[in-house]
């Protein structure tokens, strides 16, 4: 064992981009509390496998336990029905699965998705494309609706977009909004979208991956109105609410339409029914089910409510106070609205430029920032997500960031 950690220590740490490090700023940044590292370490040592509610009951029942909370403490309806999946991507794959179940039940049996159609915007993740790819509704058959100047869905647009495709034969399916998209955290303007799937009966997913989280304080739940009236929506405790990595929550208000997308009975299976036990196995593709719930409760009920809303509200103060300093030198832009914990900002130059500031930024090796492309143009982009992270990390990346300019 001494040799084995003597390895890990000289060849896997140095290889380890450090996500738990206050410094990491970006992507969406996030950490794994001390709380969250000792649940996750007891789930190992239980090794719980939540295949049937009897497998492992806790396993089964924390999961519900928590997400009824997670549920309460967001304002997201009482009845809506939520499991824990290892990442967004495979939520949303999930999500798409249970709309291909909504709009074409025999879809499950024959196996293709017959000219079914999926929308998103242009700045949605890659795994809502993947979700359709994965689920057989295919590539060609998802829409990227164009966004406004603030990067947002256009409900016109995707209205435009779901009549041609009708006209043409073809059958809306699922509309996926993002709150928060993985760029510039963007929020899609869900009420619009919501009344367009009433309207032509389409399933309404959201994908909150990362902004889900500011839903814990109430001054940010502006940014989920008309979530309520989603059909799914997946949100992920492990970007920004202080759990290891993996942990993404999946809510249905349907939850017997996904059921029904993957039930399948097998004798090695079988349990003695009583009615109120939840199998989650029939709820998904994996059998197999890690504890994560039980990080989940360690944070939760090591934090509390207020004390994960407090710590949202201290990362989009810092994200704020990185943005007013961008704004105030000339050498420099904002390049996207701040509504959370990420700024965009580029250097007014070339794109060239911009990379050799992030190259040099990062070669220092105190912090982490990451890019993007923002109307074609090269883009800065800082996120703060770690506990530990406190304006001393943002202005020192600030500094670094100027003086990175002067070279
Ligand atoms: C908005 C959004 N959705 C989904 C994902 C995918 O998350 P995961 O890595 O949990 O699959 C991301 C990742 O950054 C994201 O930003």
């Amino acid at each position: 064992m001494e040799a084995i950690l003597a390895d890990f220590e000289r060849l896997i740490v140095p290889a380890s981009t450090q996500w738990n490090h206050p410094g990491f700023l970006a992507y969406f940044a996030n950490s794994g509390t001390p709380e969250s590292i000792l649940g996750e370490l007891l789930a190992a040592a239980l090794n719980g496998n939540g295949m049937v509610w009897k497998t492992s009951p806790a396993v089964t029942e924390l999961e519900q336990v928590t997400l009824r909370w997670l549920r309460e403490w967001s304002g997201l309806p009482a009845e809506w029905f939520g499991l824990i999946y290892d990442t967004a991507s495979t939520s949303s794959m999930h999500a798409i699965a249970a709309a291909r179940e909504a709009a074409d039940p025999q879809s499950r049996t024959h196996g293709t998705s017959r000219g079914l159609v999926v929308y998103t915007s242009e700045q949605s993740h890659s795994s809502i494309e993947k979700g359709a790819i994965a689920v057989g509704i295919g590539k060609d058959h998802v829409r990227q609706v164009p966004v406004d100047a603030e990067f947002r869905m256009r409900p016109d647009a995707l209205q435009a977009l779901i009549e041609a495709d009708l006209a043409a034969g073809l059958r809306p399916c699922m509309v996926a909004a993002t709150v928060g998209t993985t760029s510039t955290t963007s929020v899609d303007p869900v009420p619009a979208i919501a009344d367009i799937c009433a309207r032509y009966g389409v399933w309404l997913h959201v994908d909150a991956a990362y902004a889900g989280s500011a839903a814990l304080a109430p001054e940010f739940r502006w940014a989920f109105a008309g979530c309520d009236r989603a059909d799914s929506m997946v949100m992920n405790p492990h970007k920004w609410l202080q759990v290891t990595m993996d942990c993404s929550v999946f809510y249905t208000s349907r939850p017997e339409v996904l059921r029904r997308a993957f039930s399948l009975s097998r004798e090695y299976l079988e349990t003695a029914g009583d009615p109120r036990a939840v199998n989650l196995m029939d709820y998904g593709v994996p059998l197999g089910r890690r504890f994560r719930a039980l990080k989940l409760w360690f944070v939760m009920r090591s934090y509390g409510h207020e004390g994960l809303a407090a710590m949202v509200r201290e990362h989009v103060r810092l994200a704020r106070w990185f943005a007013g300093e961008v704004e105030a030198d000339a050498r420099f832009e904002v390049a996207a609205p701040v509504h959370f914990s990420v700024v965009n900002f580029r250097f007014k130059g070339s794109d060239e430029e911009n990379r050799r500031i992030l190259d040099r930024v990062n070669a220092a090796g105190e912090v982490f920032l990451s890019s993007t492309v923002l109307n074609g143009k090269y883009t800065l982009h800082l996120a703060v997500g770690n506990y530990q992270t406190s304006e001393r990390h943002v202005a020192r990346a600030w500094a670094l960031v100027k003086g990175a300019v002067d070279g």
